[in-house]
């Protein structure tokens, strides 16, 4: 599948009943090659109306998450489980996750990143395991496949709770030194090249 296939097929999905209330699909955006993706639940309110992940509250939150390790957003690709808003915010089950996880694995297999980062229990249960506990879980790897996913709190998590801000912040120092490890911090600190 490609890129443009992709888009087309998420901008026209009726897969699960979502689709009856959104205003856009929103398929994800950043460095389509980029070796480091971050996976959150679904879009909230502004990012149905503006068709893009992450442009609200905790977009922001998540700018500042990536600022604090010398990562723009621009060299990242950030996508959710999900690509239409579940009425009043509420979690996607678990059907409407899976008829929705074709098009999530579709950008596994195009991104083919290094590394995934979890925002929240909802991306870390449907990728890691169905029992994970986020606060137990947080900040540790676990590789998949080759690829090295570790779950965190969500920015929305951090927001309504300050206290939860220092493990944050914690957990994406961890990250910076798997990407160091990995010899790809470097590239990922300076370059925004293949965006989308
Ligand atoms: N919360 C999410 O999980 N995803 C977004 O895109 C915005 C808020």
């Amino acid at each position: 599948m490609t890129w443009e296939e992709l888009a087309d097929a998420i901008s026209i999905c009726q897969n699960c009943s979502l689709c009856k209330g959104r205003t856009n699909t929103v398929l994800g955006e950043g460095n389509r090659k980029s070796p480091l993706m971050f996976v959150g639940e679904g879009p909230g309110e502004q990012e149905d109306l503006s068709g893009r992940p992450f442009v609200g509250a905790a977009g922001q939150y998540l700018d500042r998450m990536l600022a604090s390790i010398g990562i723009k957003r621009e060299a990242v690709y950030i996508c959710n489980v999900v690509k239409c808003r579940p009425p009043e915010n509420r979690t996607p089950t678990r059907e409407e996750q899976e008829k929705c996880r074709i098009y999530l694995d579709a950008q596994f297999e195009l991104v083919n990143p290094q590394v995934i980062v979890c925002l929240g229990s909802t991306p870390a249960r449907a990728l890691i395991h169905p029992d994970i506990r986020i606060t137990k879980a947080r900040g540790m790897w676990h590789l998949k496949r080759g690829i090295y996913i570790m779950p965190t709190y969500h920015p929305a998590a951090i927001l309504y709770d300050p206290t939860k801000e220092q493990a944050s912040l914690y957990d994406i120092s961890v990250v910076r030194e798997k990407l160091r490890e990995l010899r790809i911090y470097d590239q990922l600190s300076m370059g925004t090249e293949g965006n989308a």
